[in-house]
């Protein structure tokens, strides 16, 4: 197989509900994983343009369900199942959804108790 454009990385970290830290997995990133999968089949993306992978915890679990796009090196946080049209859209369209990524003080967020 060809080396993508882009990569995604999908957290499917999944944590007991009562856990204070969250995750990734109890606020519905497996759904969004396989729509995302979906969403670059159907534009026939997968073979040349995007790989959407599943990965463990991506330590934005405060701000998840969260997703890294490289190379770009930017992370999505706060991923919803209805934004997966748009994501995948802007992998073709070699843009980015800029109101999902997460702002460089956001990564401190949870460090900071706030
Ligand atoms: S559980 Fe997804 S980033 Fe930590």
């Amino acid at each position: 197989m060809p080396q993508r454009q882009h990569y995604l990385f999908v957290c499917l970290n999944k944590r007991p509900e009562e856990s204070p830290k969250g995750s990734c997995g109890a606020k519905g990133s497996e759904a969004i994983y396989d729509a995302l999968r979906k969403g670059v089949f159907d534009k026939g993306l997968h073979h040349q343009v995007v790989r959407a992978c599943s990965c463990s915890c991506l330590d934005l679990c405060h701000i998840g369900p969260s997703i890294c796009v490289e190379p770009e090196h930017i992370c999505y946080g706060r991923v919803k199942l209805e934004d997966v049209p748009e994501i995948v859209q802007a992998l073709a369209d070699g843009t980015v959804v800029q109101r999902l990524v997460i702002a460089p003080e956001e990564y401190d967020r949870a460090k900071k108790g706030s």
